[in-house]
């Protein structure tokens, strides 16, 4: 396994989306309201990133806990880590991360503020294929661990595998699109995966309808 280094990795990761300059908020950073649970996070994130219960453990580079704001009122969820994750130790770290990063900017957030970003599967499934009812079951309990203490106000399922694992059901992503499920007592909605915008640029505009959706959902919670 490599050695995780999180600040060489983050400022790798900060490279590959924001290029060689180094950008520093020139806002004063608000005191973070709960530092209890970014403790208790990275406290859990010790206890299970050794995790061997499936044989992802195995085949795995890095464990991508997550990334983004303990106290995030938006957490997005993946389906698993893809190779670049895999490599680098943080979810949605290649093209489908940066044009996600596009997308939060339009909503007036980033990774730091206010959303936090993580993946049903927490290791790198061979050749990117779809997680297992398996693994998911193993690797389910961590999501939900990380829900209670992260304590969003919504969740979004970042694509059909995501939100098809999440909410037991074998829909298509238009039939589970546009609706407020619940998962564990917190309201998710499913929108498209950032890959998939990428493949197929007619999915924008109705991913950017969810967004401005997601924004108005936060704003009446705020
Ligand atoms: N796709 C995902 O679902 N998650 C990642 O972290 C990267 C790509």
């Amino acid at each position: 396994m490599i050695e995780s280094d999180p600040i060489r990795n983050y400022l790798q990761y900060t490279q590959e989306v924001y290029g060689d300059t180094l950008y520093k908020s020139d806002k004063p950073e608000e005191p973070k309201q709960n530092t209890d649970s970014t403790k208790s996070l990275k406290e859990f994130e010790s206890e299970i990133n050794t995790c061997l219960k499936c044989n992802l453990g195995q085949s795995r580079t890095s464990f991508v806990f997550g990334v983004g704001d303990p106290n995030a009122s938006l957490l997005l969820v993946g389906e698993a880590p893809g190779a670049e994750e895999d490599k680098q130790g943080f979810p949605f770290v290649g093209r489908a991360g940066k044009l996600l990063d596009k997308i939060l900017a339009a909503i007036n957030r980033s990774r730091e503020n206010d959303v936090y970003i993580c993946n049903v599967l927490k290791c790198r499934p061979p050749e990117n294929r779809d997680p297992l009812p398996s693994e998911v079951e193993l690797c389910e309990t961590y999501l939900i661990r990380q829900i209670e203490l992260i304590k969003p106000v919504l969740i979004v399922a970042l694509g059909r595998v995501a939100g098809k694992t999440l909410l037991k059901l074998d829909e298509p992503l238009k039939a589970m699109r546009e609706i407020i499920h619940d998962y564990h007592g917190t309201p998710l909605i499913v929108t498209y995966h950032p890959a998939a915008l990428l493949r197929n640029s007619s999915f924008k505009p109705p991913t950017w309808e969810d967004f401005k959706w997601i924004r108005k959902i936060l704003e009446g919670a705020g």
